[in-house]
């Protein structure tokens, strides 16, 4: 693992392999040990890139939103470091939202992208609201009540009783995460961008994944996305909910795999 200092932070992130750069974003709230078993499966032919984005993992938390652009800018910022002008950009969930905005701001340096288990639209006004609570409740209470919460919208129930390892390896990711990082991510994604209107002027490749059973993030937005962009490959997972790359990680892998081979 290494840091560079992006303007007011240090950023933590992981650089494996050679070969062309894929850059894979976590979801809140995780950090980048999410994607080990994709760095594991590319590694031997990619570059693959994994950043703890602002606030999460071992990057640094700073007060207020930490909005998505403002994250799609700091992975701009690693990429220079690392020089590398032009990526894949894959994200799951949150990390999908921060693809998307960094395709709106960065189109050029995007070969493709992968979009995990998320959705264009923004917030609804209730949404917006439950972030707010949540926020509060992490800086208040620390992350026990949120991993309690949402532990069985990220995993299916056949998962939770019967892949304990599994269970246990998500909820610590989110009992690791530092309360100032969570509230940063809500409040960032409460004022995220509606992506929908940039979905059609997609022109690069597009993978999108998503678990059959993902209550956060439905099926029905990767079908929007996938009608939008032009030429994008939907994979429905079956027997997978929101984390569904953990959840169904040799599916995931290989659908991944061979999307990027295609790609060279
Ligand atoms: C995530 O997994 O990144 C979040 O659940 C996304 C969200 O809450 O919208």
């Amino acid at each position: 693992m290494s840091f560079i200092r992006v303007d007011d932070i240090q950023l933590a992130y992981t650089d494996t392999g050679l070969g062309q750069p894929v850059v894979l974003l976590h979801g809140y709230p995780f950090n980048r040990t999410l994607w080990a078993e994709q760095v594991g499966a590319l590694s031997n032919r990619y570059r693959v890139i994994t950043p703890d984005l602002r606030g999460l993992g071992e990057s640094d938390a700073t007060p207020g939103a930490a909005t998505m652009n403002r994250m799609a800018q700091d992975v701009a910022i690693l990429l220079d470091h690392l020089e590398i002008s032009r990526a894949v950009i894959g994200g799951l969930s949150m990390g999908g939202y921060v693809a998307l905005a960094f395709y709106k701001q960065f189109p050029s340096r995007v070969r493709a992208l992968v979009l995990a288990d998320t959705r264009a639209q923004a917030d609804t006004e209730e949404g917006k609201q439950t972030r707010f609570q949540q926020a509060e409740k992490a800086l208040a209470e620390g992350m026990a009540g949120i991993a309690d919460s949402m532990l069985p919208k990220l995993l299916t129930p056949e998962t939770v009783s019967k892949r304990p390892e599994l269970v246990k390896r998500v909820r610590d990711m989110m009992l690791k995460t530092k309360s100032e990082g969570a509230a940063g991510a809500l409040l960032g994604m409460a004022e995220r961008d509606d992506q929908t209107p940039l979905l059609s002027q997609i022109s690069c490749p597009a993978l999108i994944l998503v678990g059959r059973e993902d209550p956060i993030t439905p099926v029905r937005d990767s079908e929007k996305m996938n009608r939008e962009i032009a030429g994008s490959r939907l994979v429905v997972i079956e027997n997978a909910a929101h984390v569904s790359n953990l959840e169904r990680t040799e599916q995931f892998n290989n659908e991944l795999v061979r999307f990027l081979n295609l790609l060279s």
